[in-house]
């Protein structure tokens, strides 16, 4: 009885911690990392809905983008989007608060972002 006791609490904790070692399991698919590393990388700017309301956008020069604004979104093609994300503000013209992501993010994570962005402001490009 208490042998067998022993052993489920064994198990379970093998279980807790195995889920806790890899929460990224848990969300393995392209969005379900893009919605992390968004949170993770982009939302104290950005506002975790994408409302461009993070905690830091008070301190900011210029305001965080607005992601969730259709009508601008839908003038930005993936590419530049793609672009600002990879090398920053500075470098495609906007404000250098904006930082680049090329060496902590990979490619395709940040093709992942360009589509987290595209579901937050639920558009994609039109001329
Ligand atoms: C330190 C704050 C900060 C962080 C962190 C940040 N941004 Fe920004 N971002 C800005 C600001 C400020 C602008 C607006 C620049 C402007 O309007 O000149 C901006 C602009 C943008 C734009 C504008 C592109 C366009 O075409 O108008 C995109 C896309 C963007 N950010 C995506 C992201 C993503 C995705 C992340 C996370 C990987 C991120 N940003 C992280 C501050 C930030």
């Amino acid at each position: 009885m208490k042998k067998g006791f022993l052993a489920s609490l064994g198990i379970f904790t093998l279980a807790i911690s195995a889920f806790a070692a890899s929460p990224a399991l848990a969300v393995e698919d392209e969005l379900g990392n893009a919605a992390n590393n968004y949170q993770l990388y982009c939302s104290m700017c950005h506002g975790r809905e994408g409302d461009g309301k993070g905690q830091l956008a008070e301190t900011l020069e210029v305001p965080p983008r607005n992601h969730t604004d259709g009508a601008y979104m839908s003038k930005r093609t993936d590419e530049q989007l793609f672009k600002t994300i990879s090398e920053g503000g500075e470098a495609t013209g906007f404000n250098s608060a904006m930082p680049s992501h090329n060496t902590i993010l990979q490619k395709e994570d940040i093709r992942g972002l360009v589509k987290h962005l595209r579901q937050l402001c639920n558009c994609k490009y039109a001329k």
